[in-house]
């Protein structure tokens, strides 16, 4: 007999017919981990919890399990879509579609690690955020640490781990804690932080949907609750303006530049810069074929400009803002899939072909390569098939490019080589660390005799850096400065940089736009790192506007980096004005104010968020100490730069 042991869902929508509303965007999330822990019961479990099955699959699958004369088995549903797929077009990913009352999700589901790899590295998979699924008795296995590292590989900040098969431990939570700081401390390794780790029983329905009555310890989110509180990445509409140029041509006495918008939005009226040339122009009027001219264009439309400026533009060049143009290099580090036969060596020439531009590039070194089979960085004078390299590349003309970190769709690449795709990219830098490699050498800085690991026995903690963002007047400096005191009182060695102070000593001579603001993060961030290398928890507290800024600072000191939102909407920010400065900056008299002329984006996955038009200032400062306190004391922290 089969047994299905169903729990009332909260959660659910109760239809089965799972098609997003229109305008809704799908949320695209990736199950990972060791092959018997529970991938596929999981994602069955979440499928009929929430309502999302298709009419007539559970009893398909009930009988599927009956003639194996088993309890139900959710993993015949992944054969079955398996099938389904099998019989389409072929494609390396399969693509599950559920719902919960919030939102849409699909879930990317790769038969293998590598195809997940390939299939990320060229753009396929684009998941948000990843469950890693773990065996509540067998602990953290090799393919868990495996697809670990891949997330981080990936660029895959949010992350939380699911502990399956909860009842085989009993529901002990003495157990639970056990694997619990297991699987804390090898993540603390790659430096994530799971957003949770919820304990569940995928074959029962504990935890997925369902609050379990046998968790009572449990105060922590179901995974519906958690899948939930991922944030979205922000529409590419909203992100710095990609127009790659496809072609120019001239039509009556117009000449019309022609291209697809990658990312962000343009407006008759908007002052264009064409990368690499530089040149600028206005936007005269954005043309469309058998309909009106339009105002306004945004990502993903294909448009026809006319610009108020005879500019010598052609296929290949980028239109951006002036204030957010892609970088301009000759040389670039690309992560990249190998997939040619003939395997890849330094010297090679190979065609980067970003968006409408094909650069011509020579291979000058390989950083690392990476084994597919442990994830470890070897060194390595060549990158076989199918394999995974850290590699430099150097272009005569130069690239405009954008780092994947900042820009997803400019930030990857393709490889050709004699017309044929040998491999994908992305690109992770504009190469000045890497050349300090390839250059003979200047700089030659000695080793401390003092470790960060006996600086921390002294400390008794790790040093790090706890990033505030957030606008003007969010509460930065205040619960700064109150957390810095509740540390000390703690005897921790901690110390705050604050955006004002910095801006009257160090920095005195940057102002607001958008270079200086990045010169302004870019030391802080270079100040911190010291700072936390010394063994301190510094704290900064810095409005840091930009998230591509965000990310690099966050590459500058390493591991020990957390990323702490302080939220408030603006306009809770300009009732408070502490400063005066809004009403100054609404009179006219300041310019490139954050939030009123200038822009601020808030961060898509910050490690911790502290709303404060929410909460108290109490709790918010209870809230940082703990979460400040968990990530100083785990002893697998490291400060290096991103190995
Ligand atoms: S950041 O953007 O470069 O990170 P930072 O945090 O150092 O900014 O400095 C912001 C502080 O400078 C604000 O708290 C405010 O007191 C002051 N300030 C003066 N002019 C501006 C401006 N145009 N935009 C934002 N802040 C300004």
């Amino acid at each position: 007999m089969t047994v299905l042991p169903l729990k009332t869902p909260k959660a659910v929508v109760p239809t089965a017919n799972d098609d997003a509303a229109p305008g809704q965007a799908r949320f695209p999330f990736a199950i990972v981990g060791h092959v018997d822990h529970g991938k596929s019961t999981l994602i069955g479990r979440l499928l009929h919890d929430t309502g999302s099955l298709p009419e007539g699959k559970l009893a398909e699958l009930q009988a599927a399990s009956d003639k194996r004369g088993g309890t139900l088995e959710w993993s015949f549903l992944l054969d079955s879509f398996q099938a389904e797929r099998d019989q389409g077009i072929t494609i390396d990913t399969t693509q599950i579609f559920f719902h919960t009352a919030r939102r849409p999700y699909v879930i990317i589901d790769a038969p293998g690690h590598k195809e997940f790899l390939k299939n990320a590295v060229s753009g396929v998979a684009q998941a948000q955020a990843a469950l890693l699924v773990i065996d509540a008795a067998e602990g953290v296995r090799e393919q868990s640490r495996r697809h670990a590292l891949i997330l981080q590989l990936l660029g895959l900040r949010q992350v939380a781990v699911i502990v399956n098969k909860i009842d085989l431990i009993d529901f002990d939570p003495k157990r639970f804690q056990i694997v619990a700081d297991e699987i804390t401390a090898f993540l603390a390794e790659l430096g994530l932080t799971p957003k949770a780790i919820v304990p569940i029983s995928a074959r029962h329905g504990d935890n997925v949907v369902a609050r379990s009555s046998q968790t009572p310890w449990y105060r922590g989110e179901t995974v519906v609750e958690l899948l939930d509180g991922f944030e979205a990445a922000r529409p590419a509409t909203e992100l710095p303006l990609r127009l790659p140029v496809q072609d120019v041509f001239k039509f009556d006495h117009r000449r019309l530049v022609v291209g697809r918008i990658e990312s962000g939005r343009v407006k008759v009226g908007d002052t264009l810069t064409f990368a690499p040339t530089g040149k600028s122009a206005k936007v005269a009027s954005i043309e469309a074929w058998n309909a009106a001219p339009q105002i306004a264009a945004g990502a993903g439309q294909s448009v026809a400009l006319t610009l108020d400026d005879e500019l010598f533009i052609e296929r290949g060049m980028v239109a951006s803002h002036p204030e957010r143009q892609p970088h301009l290099t000759h040389e670039a580090v690309l992560r990249l899939f190998w997939l040619d036969t003939q395997p890849l060596e330094p010297g090679d020439r190979i065609g980067l072909k970003v968006a409408t531009s094909e650069y011509p590039v020579a291979v000058e070194g390989i950083r690392a390569v990476i084994d597919v089979d442990s994830l470890e960085r070897q060194v390595a004078d060549r990158v076989g098939q199918n394999g995974i390299a850290e590699v430099l590349v150097r272009s005569r003309s130069l690239m405009a490019i954008d780092l994947v970190d900042e820009l997803t769709k400019t930030g990857r690449a393709v490889l050709v080589r004699a017309g044929d795709i040998v491999g994908g990219a992305v690109i992770l830098g504009r190469a000045a660390e890497a050349k300090l490699a390839e250059e003979p050498r200047l700089l030659f800085s000695p080793d401390h005799l003092v470790t960060n690991k006996a600086r921390a026995a002294a400390n008794g903690h790790q040093g790090a850096v706890i990033w505030l963002t957030g606008l003007s007047g969010s509460g930065k400096s205040t619960l700064a400065m109150a957390l810095e005191r509740e540390l000390f009182a703690k005897g921790r060695q901690v110390y705050v940089l604050d955006g004002d102070a910095l801006r009257s000593g160090l920095n005195n001579d940057l102002g607001f736009g958008p270079e200086q603001r990045v010169e302004n993060i870019r030391r802080t961030a270079e100040v911190a790192r010291l700072f936390a290398d010394a063994g301190l928890i510094v704290i900064t507290s810095l409005i840091s506007p930009y998230a591509a800024e965000r990310a690099k600072a966050r590459n500058i000191v390493g591991a020990n980096f957390r990323e702490v939102y302080v939220k408030a909407d603006l306009a809770t920010c300009e009732a408070r004005d502490p400063k005066g400065l809004y009403a100054r900056a609404r009179a006219g008299e300041i310019r490139n104010f954050t939030g009123i002329d200038a822009p601020y984006e808030a961060p898509p996955a910050a490690d911790l968020v502290i709303d404060t038009s929410a909460a108290s200032q109490v709790a918010a400062v209870t809230d940082l100490v703990r979460y400040v306190e968990t990530a100083v004391t785990q002893d697998a922290g490291k400060h290096s730069r991103l190995a």
